[in-house]
């Protein structure tokens, strides 16, 4: 099973990048299934359903989320209803949405698994233990996650403690590609962060100047999604054993493209 997962997409320069790239890549690596963290997707912050419509339309499956998930109020009804979207399971049981769900892929399911880090990040239940018992209920060996967390300390930990039982974990929310992707011992995918989909030279897909200005004064400037300036898309490709789960290879991707004068 091969399942090409693309990086927070941010803004419309993301979107403009995933609509360039995804055809290609598409013809050129033949994923099962195509998956994109979302949280970035709509102006730099959460998601709408129109936008996830758009992006459902050039070929993804179904997105994970971070901790912008709530960011666009609108989305709060997909959540529940849309079983091709997850927000981080240790969020609140009491908020929209859920942490786990379902793609069928070839004959076989693939469990999806949202999960937010704790280092540096708002409050949210323990990921480790919350992992625990959703594995109780998952019968699947094909299970992906996408840990979405600040720190890599925490990401290379996380990784490990679900070595042998996830296919793959996944690290998402830095918005810049680690070179550190492996096979863990047990058999579980792992990369530290896949990277996003925006524009290059910017402050993780912000506009630098207002990122600079608010850094230089210390004043709650409101930050913007960078529009101009050429754009990267970044995504893992990885390869399942059909009948375990595990992983047999993971192999990054990032493409640049020329320069855009897109609007947010
Ligand atoms: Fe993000
Ligand atoms: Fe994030």
């Amino acid at each position: 099973m091969r399942i090409l997962f693309i990086g927070d997409i941010v803004g419309r320069p993301g979107r403009q990048a995933v609509a360039k790239i995804l055809p290609c890549w598409l013809d050129r690596y033949a994923p099962d299934i195509v998956l994109a963290n979302g949280e970035n997707a709509a102006g730099g912050s959460g998601i709408t359903p129109a936008i996830a419509d758009d992006l459902l339309s050039l070929g993804i499956a179904g997105f994970t989320m971070g901790n912008h998930v709530w960011d666009k109020k609108e989305a709060y009804p997909m959540f529940d209803a849309d079983p091709r979207i997850v927000r981080p399971a240790n969020y609140s049981p009491l908020a929209p949405g859920k942490g786990l769900t379902y793609f069928q892929v070839l004959d076989k399911q693939l469990a999806v698994i949202n999960m937010a880090g704790r280092m540096f990040m708002e409050p949210a239940d323990c990921p480790f233990r919350t992992f625990d018992a959703l594995y109780k209920e998952i019968e699947t060996p094909f299970i992906f996650v996408d840990f979405h967390a600040e720190a890599t300390a925490e990401k290379i930990t996380f990784a490990t403690y679900l070595d042998g039982r996830a296919s793959a974990v996944v690290g998402t929310h830095t918005h810049v590609q680690t070179a550190d992707e492996r096979i863990l011992p047990k058999g579980t995918a792992y990369i530290s962060d896949v990277g996003m989909c925006g524009v290059f030279h910017s402050s993780i897909g912000i506009d630098l100047d207002i990122s600079l200005k608010r850094m230089l004064t210390g004043l709650p400037i409101r930050l913007e999604v960078a529009k101009r300036g050429s754009l990267v898309a970044c995504a893992v490709l990885i390869d399942l054993d059909r009948t375990t789960g595990r992983a047999l290879s993971i192999q990054r991707l990032q493409h640049r493209m020329d320069e855009t004068e897109s609007s947010q």
